[in-house]
Parts: structure tokens; sequence; C-alpha cells
């Protein structure tokens, strides 16, 4: 655990010395749970929102995009169950004056025993070698299997209760399972009580005639309201999907784990209009569909799993969270949900308006149903980012830190470097950066030793460092250093761009989805 704490600190402050994250307002000390995106980070999470971006608008023929406001007219809202149960479980330790999420003091709890089971897992696939079963190991460990139906007994406990609003027993739960407060080890609990997550806000500015509103929670309610506007005007024929990208606020009570978790943060989402009936199908396909873009990053099979859900939300009939192995353990990074004919049902009952769709082959009308993927931009620089961050020994018994970006998503693919500040070398530098800007991200640097520079850029995770020395100028060329493997070749100034194209461009890493 410690190690963990420690590797994840790491994480936090690579992400500020080298100009990802900042807090946000952080010279007046901060705004808990809020963060802002420095140079390196805009240009990292832009990356990933054009990549997310192309594998669901520009590669599917039948999902297009839109770009919906944060504020919605507040009936939204009512009709989706936002109002009424958009809700976190709380509960406060007397003693600390702590205040926690219920069900995630269990789901801790329950993470415990699941790095028990991990422990053991490694330990025997250290003793059997290759000849270790990982699945038959987990099916007949008798430690194992014990752990394994604790926490699934617990879990589905957690969920039951949470499904039946029986706070009494989640209350019961966390006393059961001698669950203390993290800051202070004491177990004098509260009752548990609801809290609405929705932040509110006014429109208008006179007192008696403002209009009570809400940051959206989730950026799905943009696309629902619209859903008949785009099916008409893009004449989209069912099965089809809208997408977008934007801001959800939520009023998180605990805030923590740097941007896991945050208060403002980025959604990516796309609902798919689909025939009723048809759910399982396309839920299924949503769910090996979304897995084989992120494997396609290359950051490893074992890193993701998938988590069924037992307490569903309100408006679900299935769902599942793909989950990533963070430095503080497998969580939730994205969620498939199967979401029935629930919102558009209700926000025809509400607005008095039918959103229905004309079916030409079945020849009926219909309130389509709706397979949603839902991933948090920001959950994902973070896999992203913790993922990559490495120490590595080197040969000569030295550590450098390297940040092994997917070089697609880098934010800058290539620093060009004169060996020295003199004899014309900065000049030709500058050359190669204003031919190469065109298609690239590229910068300059000249301070401090090359070696240190280069370790800056491994650092940063700058895919290819381009040094220009003295024989640049009489042969044109120039070497250039991979990030990943350290190793430097020479070639001639003309062949960069095709050189860099290859390793970052964009088609060739989605096409690994195929
Ligand atoms: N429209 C469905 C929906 O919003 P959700 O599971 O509440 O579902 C979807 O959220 C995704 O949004 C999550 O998987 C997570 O990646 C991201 N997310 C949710 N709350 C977040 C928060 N407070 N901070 C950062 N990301 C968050």
């Amino acid at each position: 655990m410690a190690k963990q704490e420690d590797d994840f600190k790491k994480v936090i402050s690579h992400a500020k010395e080298y100009g990802y994250v900042f807090q946000s307002s952080e010279i007046y000390d901060g705004l808990s749970a809020v963060y802002d995106y420095a140079q390196n980070g805009a240009e990292l999470k832009k990356n990933i929102r054009e990549y997310w971006w192309k594998a669901m608008v520009q590669l599917n023929e039948n999902i297009i995009g839109i770009d919906a406001a944060i504020l919605m007219h507040p009936t939204t809202w009512k009709a989706s169950g936002h109002v009424d149960a958009f809700n976190d479980p709380l509960i406060d330790n007397k003693d600390s004056k702590k205040r926690y999420r219920a069900d995630v003091l269990v789901e801790d709890y329950v993470a415990k025993i699941e790095g028990k089971i991990e422990k053991e897992v490694a330990k025997a696939a250290k003793r059997f070698g290759d000849s270790f079963d990982k699945k038959q190991f987990l099916a007949t460990n008798q430690r194992v299997v014990e752990y394994q139906e604790k926490a699934d007994t617990i879990l589905k406990r957690l969920g039951r209760s949470l499904e039946n609003e029986d706070l009494a027993d989640v209350k019961s739960l966390i006393e059961e399972l001698d669950i203390a407060c993290p800051m202070s080890g004491s177990k004098n609990w509260t009752d548990v009580k609801q809290f609405n997550l929705m932040f509110g806000t006014k429109l208008g500015a006179n007192a008696e005639s403002a209009m009570d509103l809400y940051l959206r929670p989730e950026t799905a309610q943009g696309i629902f309201v619209n859903f008949l506007n785009v099916q008409k005007t893009g004449r989209m024929k069912i099965p089809f999907g809208i997408a977008q990208t934007g801001k959800a606020f939520r009023n998180e009570i605990v805030a923590r784990q740097f941007i896991f978790r945050m208060r403002e943060f980025e959604q990516m989402e796309m609902q798919f209009f689909i025939r009723p009936g048809s759910q399982k199908e396309w839920y299924e396909k949503w769910k090996e569909n979304r897995l084989k873009w992120h494997l396609s990053l290359g950051m490893g099979e074992d890193n993701y799993r998938f988590h069924d859900h037992e307490k569903l939300a309100h408006y679900a009939d299935a769902a599942t969270d793909i989950e990533f192995r963070f430095p503080f353990g497998f969580k939730e990074l994205e969620g498939i949900h199967s979401r029935t004919d629930f919102d558009l049902s209700q926000h025809e009952k509400y607005s008095g308006k039918k959103l229905q769709y004309f079916d030409p082959e079945l020849k009926e009308n219909y309130v389509p149903y709706v397979v949603e993927t839902s991933i948090g931009l920001d959950r994902m620089f973070l896999a992203i980012f913790s993922h990559s961050l490495q120490e590595e020994e080197l040969e000569n018994n030295t550590t450098r830190t390297v940040l092994r970006l997917p070089a697609v998503l880098a934010p800058t693919k290539a620093a060009v470097l004169p060996l020295v500040k003199k004899d014309g070398l900065p000049e030709v530098a500058h050359k190669i950066i204003d031919d190469l800007k065109w298609d690239f991200n590229v910068i300059y640097d000249e301070k401090d030793a090359i070696g240190r520079r280069y370790r800056r850029q491994d650092a940063a995770g700058t895919p290819f460092c381009i040094t220009v020395d003295h024989q640049t100028l009489e042969d044109e060329t120039v070497t250039i250093r991979h990030r990943d493997t350290m190793e430097q070749n020479r070639v001639a100034i003309t062949d960069l761009r095709a050189i860099i194209a290859k390793e970052v461009d964009m088609k060739s890493w989605l096409q690994r989805m195929a």
C-alpha cells in the first residue's frame, strides 16, 4: 500500500513538474478536486479527445457528433431522474468529523481482499513458473476461492441495499465489516444519508424571476433532447449513434485521487439508438469495440478488466465498467450501459413531445432503446499518464525517468536540439522546426548539455530528439534518438518527416482496432 501511495505521489508531482496538470487557483491554496491542464496536459488531452472522436465519429458511418450546451432547461434533470436519484450515500465519522461515501468505504474494503488475491496469484506464478495456469488457480486454490466468495457476498449485499434504498443496512454492513475511519481509526459512525451531486446555478439577473438551473452532471442528456433534431436533419436510420465530448460537473463528496474524481471534468459519450429488443446484442458489440479501442494504445491487456454492475443505475437494464489498473488498483475507466428507452420516454413524458422513430422496415413507430458508452477524458488521461511514467534501470547503474506515452498521443512529437549554441547550429535547428511544424508539434531546446536535454525530453514524454551537430553543416544529416529504446540513427533531414509520421500517425494506431 505504501508503495502504491508513493508511486501515485510521483505521478502527481511529475504531472506538475513537466507542465501537465496544476491544482486550480494554486496561488489561493487551490480549489479541492478542480484541476487545470498546463501546456503539455492540454495537448495530451486534445490528442486523447481526437483519438476517441476519430474512432467513434469518423470511422463509423452511422455515428455523428454534436456539441450541446452545458446549461439545459431544468426539467431535463427532473425527467432524467437526476433531481430525485443522483445521490451518493454519505456517512460521517463522529470522532474525526470526516465525511465519506458509504459505498466507497465498503468497496475499499473489498479492494483490500482483491489485493490479497493478487498477492496469492503473484506468489503462485513465481512458484510454478511457465506452467502456471492463472484461471485454474483462481478456481481451485482454497484460500483464493474463500477471498473471492467473501468479496462477492459483500458487493452483492451492498448492491442490494443501495438498490432498495436500505441505508440502515449499508451502515450495518460497515459495522459488521469493522470498517474504521481511514483518518482516525475510529468506528463511531453516523447513519447513512443521501446527498444530491448536482451543482445548482441561476439564470437571470433578477432575484425574483431568476430560474434555478443545474450544471449538467453528464453530457448524455444533451444528446437525448436533441435526438429527433439530429435524426431528422442527418436523415439517420436506426441503428445510429450520436457522440459528443464536453464538460460535466458533480459535487463529489469524496474528491480525491487527483484527476480520477473531479468536480469539473470532461466526458466523451456516445448514445447508440437501436430497435427495442436488440439491446443485448449491441451492448456486447460496444463492450468489445470499446475494449479494442483501449487495447490499440498498447498499454497491456492485463491492465483492463470488465466489472459488471450489481447495482444498476435508475436507467439501466445492464451495465459494465471497463476497469483499468491505476496506481491505486483496478478502478472504473469507462462505463457501458444499456439504458433501455428510459431517457427518451421520460423526455416524452415531461416535454409532451413525441420522441419516436418511424422504422421503415418494420413500418412502425417506437421509442428507440439506447446503448451508451461513457468515458471520462480526465480519467483516461490519468490512466495513460500513470501507466507511462516509469523509472528505468540503465546498464551503467544509473536510472532514468521516462514517460512512455503512446507516441500518437504525446504532446510534443520531437525536440530539435543544436549540439552547441554557436557555429550556425541553432539556425539549422530552427529551419528544421519551421519545416516540421506544419505536420507535428515540435520544440526547440538548447539549454544544458545534450545528455541532460535527452533526459528532460524522456521525462516529458517526447518520442524523438533530433540533434543538429557540425556534420549536419557538411552533409545535411542529423541524429534522431528514440525515447523508448534510446537508439540513435544518423538520417537525412529530408527523411525526418516520414520517420516521425510512421510512429505517430493516428491512422495506423487506430487500425490496430480492426
Ligand atoms: N452518462 C453516463 C454517465 O455519466 P458515469 O458512470 O456516471 O455514467 C461515466 O460516468 C464516466 O465519466 C466514468 O466512467 C468516469 O470515467 C467519468 N467520471 C464520472 N465521474 C467523474 C468524476 N467525478 N471525475 C472524473 N471523471 C468522472
